[in-house]
């Protein structure tokens, strides 16, 4: 269901699912016995339940586990007062290939696995007796992804009963035509559908039965602010009409990433005083543009998009949609600065942009991976002809009243970007997106960075040139793009291990070096060194890139390629390596390093961060990075004593010292104008004594979906972080909660995120708790060989 929430009887469909894994096609007969079927809930990820496998036919690439054909159902009855409605059925997303059935009559296939779709059920419908739903998910033949995609109904989905006479679908587009600071204009153009057959009685038709739409909207203290109330009349049967209402408010509060106002529009359709249907949803006031000397501005003032590129899946719970999952990774981002995403390579998940819009995070929404060419040989590249056209427009449709959206991206480093036909492609995709939302630039995200080479570009139809990395050609970006606004849609591809760290930290690294010959180096344990220095060789570190961001105002910014590790693409290694290293955030939600360092670029934070750990071996000089900000200086000591002070010089983004290493304290002190800023300390740690943990989130709601998201770190005896510990941790978890998946980071480890047990990997292991529907205590209970047991408890109110 795209945003908004339509009033007449939208109920959630998630629960009570039967499952099988495997294919019969026999399934989808109502009649069919499916006792013996797997009970689930909705939404459901089979892949990451799976066994990671190095002969996969997803490959490492695909994060190494199953994928295969799965089946679903579903018997639900309708009350007799359901009778002479419209019954439909809103998928927001299965991966892939879905087929449904309704009693045995076919729906229809959707090969995309990130679009929202309906199908109306109404004509094939029992009431008051049993209906049986059945879905095929067919993600079997492979490779179809360059990441890990998950497998089944990973998205929610709703069943929505509405009258003959009702609002339309998605349809619904509201937009703000005129913005200052005494109003703003609110158009909101609403459909009303008549979906009476044409030969209906007249007597039931719209065309004798006078409507009245009453569109309001609140602030939000829940004020009514604004009401419109026209009379429609004039719509036959089967059919339907956009109406358009304008609507002002005064002295408007705007929509910004640092004060994310949304108003709240509800719209009634209702004939003699009763109410036909009702529709509500939010929306933002903004204004944005983008310059190409001065880069972007929202509400008039610029703003550097700092951004990051997110792949969809939600670390060790898979793919599977939680929206207290999407909204811990937010935080995390928020917390560090980061004001923009790009949802690579796909539409998002509607609790996504509903979660951005709320917290304050702009949004390029992409829609393709490929078009016509191919880049996997099973990918969407074969469905292209028949559904680009549809899938476009049902992203679009379905996420243009959000107003976290400011860039959509008609596709991600595109092969056509190399032939004419790129040309001709891109105008099309361009024209469709124009076509249901003029208001919004439309950009590709392309890797040819020559404009005379690329024939996306050549279209001439972009708002924005995006590109992807090639940082060597931003400072002649005006030279070879006259005229053109820019975004770097992709930066980065630094790999990094959390909490592993290569003793020499000056010496960049490319991993792999190139694209001719096999990647033989790195670590024997495949590692990345957490010092900022090792990208692929298409790629830089994050430093070097983001000063050269920082430093042209025509860069409105960029997308580091990614915030979080995702599972699959384990650049620059083989199996066992299945998850990314591309990430600032490890794959169990633990930062890297280099967060601090955008933490302290990006947030008005003061910020003190020294790494690495302090548990080296006699004789070795270890380098030590500060990164920090809202100070002029840090001071290191080691054991008490000074080891000096160091200052950025130029566009420094840390300082360093080489030092001799003795096991002890390494203590820094950053000062303002020689006043303490902050403190930090690293100890050397002696051997596991304990564990500690720390929930982030100590209520719950009693939903059955709400996460806990509990910090495992396995200390000494003096509660020192052991930085290499990996000891095996057991949990138990009783009361009102359960154990939704474990994760520690290691981009090699082959355990199961939904076992109960799972080892701790440089210290550190992540336990997601998931409440249940009932209220009360969650006792979380870790044990571990050798080591005091730990619990404690949370709520679920
Ligand atoms: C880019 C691509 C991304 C990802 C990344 C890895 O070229 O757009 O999807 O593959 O490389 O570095």
């Amino acid at each position: 269901m795209c945003s908004g929430v339509y009033g007449q009887g939208r109920q959630n469909f998630d629960s009570n699912w039967r499952f099988f894994f495997g294919d019969d096609s026999l399934a989808r007969y109502p009649e069919y016995d499916d006792s013996k079927w797997r009970k689930l809930d909705l939404p459901h990820d089979w892949s990451i339940e799976g066994t990671f496998d190095e002969k996969a036919s997803s490959t490492t690439n695909e994060g190494a586990l199953p994928t295969g054909i799965g089946w679903y159902r579903k018997s639900f009855t309708l009350p007799v007062s359901s009778k002479g409605k419209n019954t439909c059925i809103d998928f927001d997303g299965i991966y892939k290939n879905s087929e449904v059935w309704i009693n045995g009559h076919y729906l229809g296939k959707r090969p995309n696995g990130y679009i929202s779709f309906r199908y109306d059920l109404t004509s094939y419908l029992n009431y008051a007796r049993p209906n049986v739903i059945a879905v095929k998910v067919d993600n079997s033949e492979q490779p179809n992804s360059r990441w890990y995609s998950g497998s089944g109904i990973y998205r929610n989905v709703w069943l929505v009963t509405a009258g003959k006479i009702h609002l339309g679908h998605w349809a619904t587009f509201i937009t703000t035509p005129k913005i200052n600071q005494t109003e703003a204009l609110v158009n909101v153009s609403v459909p009303i559908g008549n979906s009476y057959p044409n030969n209906a009685a007249a007597k039931d038709s719209f065309m004798v039965i006078p409507l009245s739409l009453e569109i309001s909207i609140y602030d939000m203290s829940n004020q009514k602010i604004a009401v419109a109330r026209p009379v429609v009349v004039g719509l036959a049967n089967n059919n339907f009409k956009p109406f358009d209402q304008t609507l002002v408010i005064k002295s408007p509060h705007l929509w910004s990433v640092n004060h994310p106002y949304l108003y709240r529009v509800e719209m009634k359709l209702g004939v003699d005083g009763s109410i036909l249907d009702t529709y509500t949803t939010t929306f933002g006031i903004r204004t944005f543009n983008f310059d190409k000397d001065k880069g972007f501005s929202l509400n008039g003032q610029p703003l550097k998009i700092q951004g990051v590129c997110e792949h969809h899946d939600l670390g060790g719970l898979g793919a599977a949609v939680n929206t207290a999952a999407i909204a811990h990774k937010l935080r995390i981002l928020k917390a560090m600065g980061c004001n923009a995403i790009r949802t690579a390579h796909n539409p998002p998940a509607p609790e996504f942009l509903d979660l951005c819009d709320k917290m304050g995070f702009l949004v390029m929404d992409e829609a393709f991976d490929m078009w016509a060419k191919k880049k996997n040989k099973y990918d969407y590249a074969r469905d292209w002809k028949d559904w680009y056209k549809t899938d476009l427009e049902d992203q679009i449709k379905c996420d243009r009243n959000h107003p976290c959206v400011f860039i959509w991206s008609i596709g991600n480093e595109i092969r056509e970007q190399f032939d004419t036909s790129g040309i001709r492609i891109a105008k099309e995709l361009v024209g469709i997106a124009k076509g249901l939302d003029p208001t919004r630039p439309v950009t590709s995200a392309l890797s040819e960075n020559r404009p005379e080479k690329n024939f996306i570009y050549q279209s001439h139809a972009l708002d924005l040139v995006g590109l992807n990395y090639h940082i060597e050609s931003y400072a002649d970006f005006p030279k070879n793009y006259p005229g053109e606004k820019f975004i770097a849609t992709e930066t980065m591809s630094a790999l990094e291990t959390r909490g592993h760290y290569d003793p020499v930290s000056d010496t960049t690294l490319k991993w792999p070096h190139n694209s001719k010959s096999k990647f033989t180096d790195g670590n024997a344990d495949l590692t990345v060194s957490a010092y900022d220095n090792v990208a692929a060789y298409w790629g830089s570190t994050h430093e070097e890139t983001w000063k050269i961001i920082k430093k042209y105002p025509y860069l409105s910014g960029m997308f580091v390629w990614t915030g979080f590790d995702y599972l699959g693409e384990p650049t620059p290694y083989p199996w066992p390596a299945r998850s990314s290293y591309f990430g600032i955030i490890d794959l169990a939600g633990f930062p890297k390093d280099v967060y601090y360092m955008y933490q302290s670029e990006w947030t008005d934070k003061p910020v003190l961060h020294i790494l690495p750990h302090w548990n080296w071996q006699p004789g070795m000089v270890v380098d030590v990075w500060a990164y920090y900000s809202k100070a002029d200086e840090v001071e290191l000591f080691i054991n008490g004593k000074s080891l000096g002070i160091k200052r950025k010089q130029g566009d420094d983004l840390h300082v360093a010292w080489k030092v001799p290493y003795e096991p002890g304290t390494l203590q820094a002190i950053s000062r303002l104008n020689g006043k303490t800023v902050l403190i930090q300390e690293v100890k050397t740690a002696g051997a596991p004594a304990k564990i500690e943990l720390i929930p982030d989130r100590p209520t719950l709601v009693a939903d059955g979906k709400d996460l806990s998201y509990i910090t495992v770190r396995i200390v000494d005896a003096q509660g020192n972080l052991v930085p290499d510990a990996n000891n095996l941790i057991n949990f138990s978890i009783t009361g009102s909660g359960s154990l939704a998946g474990a994760d520690n980071g290691s981009q090699t480890s082959l355990e199961s995120f939904k076992a109960d047990h799972h080892k701790a990997f440089n210290g550190l292991c992540m336990a997601i708790v998931q409440s249940t529907a009932k209220t009360g205590p969650i006792i979380i209970k870790a044990s571990s060989p050798g080591l005091k047991t730990q619990s404690i408890v949370i709520h679920a109110k």
